[in-house]
């Protein structure tokens, strides 16, 4: 009787990984980061890391009460709070972005009755008559570095000021953000390889590195995400400007804009250990 073999299945592990510098010498395509959704869904649809905390601070508060998302995204933490039952508000400048959102939102069958999207940044949302539509809310929330890409200190200050004057009787405002790594304000500029590779849903292996440049006068952090599919000759070069801000002054804005219980929560466990950089939560009232 002949043997059966199973044919040998692929196997990601046994496909070349290219060195970075092969990876520099690539051509690249460019666009804006939060333009190409699917490239943000690759390395974040599955980051759990904050849940704790808003799930924690937003406990008290019952199903239906408003809440208000600057920087939504793609819905991560909006649609998880949606199908907890709260009314969501959420803003986000990036069309793509916000499409991803609403088709997770049908894919889901979550009631979206609850759901009102504005397709602005933090600074237009608040000057229009949507900033008043769903207010007060009982949570304001910027996560997962939203506030990075609020750059100068004046437009964070209205943010703030803004989240101030629209929340609840015991409402609250929450966030969390990187506060600048040390590693790169020393180094400048700097390109690394990540430890990882993603597989898409089609089953495609993509590799990522960064390159990175801080400007250590502005604290500016310009950074060229590269994402290269493992077989591909071109890859895509997608770009973030982030503002990075140290807790101190994140504090005395929010101080000023009359939020005068703050609370900071560091979360190192992985950052300082491999960056020399904090991640900080913050709940301010
Ligand atoms: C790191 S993502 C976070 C997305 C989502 N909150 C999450 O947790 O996955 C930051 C988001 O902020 C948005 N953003 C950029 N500039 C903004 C601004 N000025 N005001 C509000 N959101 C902004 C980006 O388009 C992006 O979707």
């Amino acid at each position: 009787m002949a043997l059966k073999f199973a044919p040998p299945k692929a196997s990601f592990d046994a496909m070349p990984v290219r060195t970075l510098q092969e990876l520099l010498k690539l051509q690249y395509e460019s666009a804006d980061f939060y333009e190409l959704p699917f490239f943000y869904e690759l390395d974040y649809e599955n980051y759990t890391r904050d849940f704790v905390f808003y799930d924690t601070m937003l406990a008290p508060f019952p199903s239906g009460s408003s809440l208000l998302e600057f920087g939504a995204g793609s819905g991560r933490l909006l649609l998880r709070n949606l199908f907890r039952g709260y009314q969501c508000s959420g803003v986000e400048p990036s069309l793509p972005m916000l499409n991803t959102l609403r088709s997770k939102a049908n894919t889901h069958s979550l009631n979206t009755a609850n759901l009102s999207l504005y397709c602005q940044d933090a600074e237009g949302f608040i000057e229009s008559p949507a900033a008043q539509r769903h207010a007060p809310f009982e949570a304001v929330i910027l996560g997962f570095n939203t506030v990075q890409h609020i750059h100068l200190e004046e437009a964070l200050l209205k943010v703030f000021r803004y989240s101030k004057q629209n929340m609840a009787r015991g409402g609250t405002l929450l966030m969390d953000f990187t506060a600048p790594c040390y590693q790169d304000m020393s180094l400048g500029i700097r390109e690394w390889g990540r430890p990882f590779e993603h597989h898409d849903q089609e089953g495609r292996t993509w590799v990522t590195y960064d390159h990175a440049s801080y400007d250590e006068t502005s604290d500016v952090l310009t950074t060229r995400f590269r994402f290269v599919a493992n077989d591909a000759v071109k890859g895509k070069e997608l770009r973030i400007t982030q503002r990075m801000w140290r807790p101190q002054e994140i504090d005395f804005l929010l101080r000023c804009a009359g939020l005068k219980n703050v609370h900071f929560f560091e979360h190192d466990a992985e950052t300082k250990a491999g960056w020399g950089c904090s991640h900080f939560f913050v709940q301010a009232f």
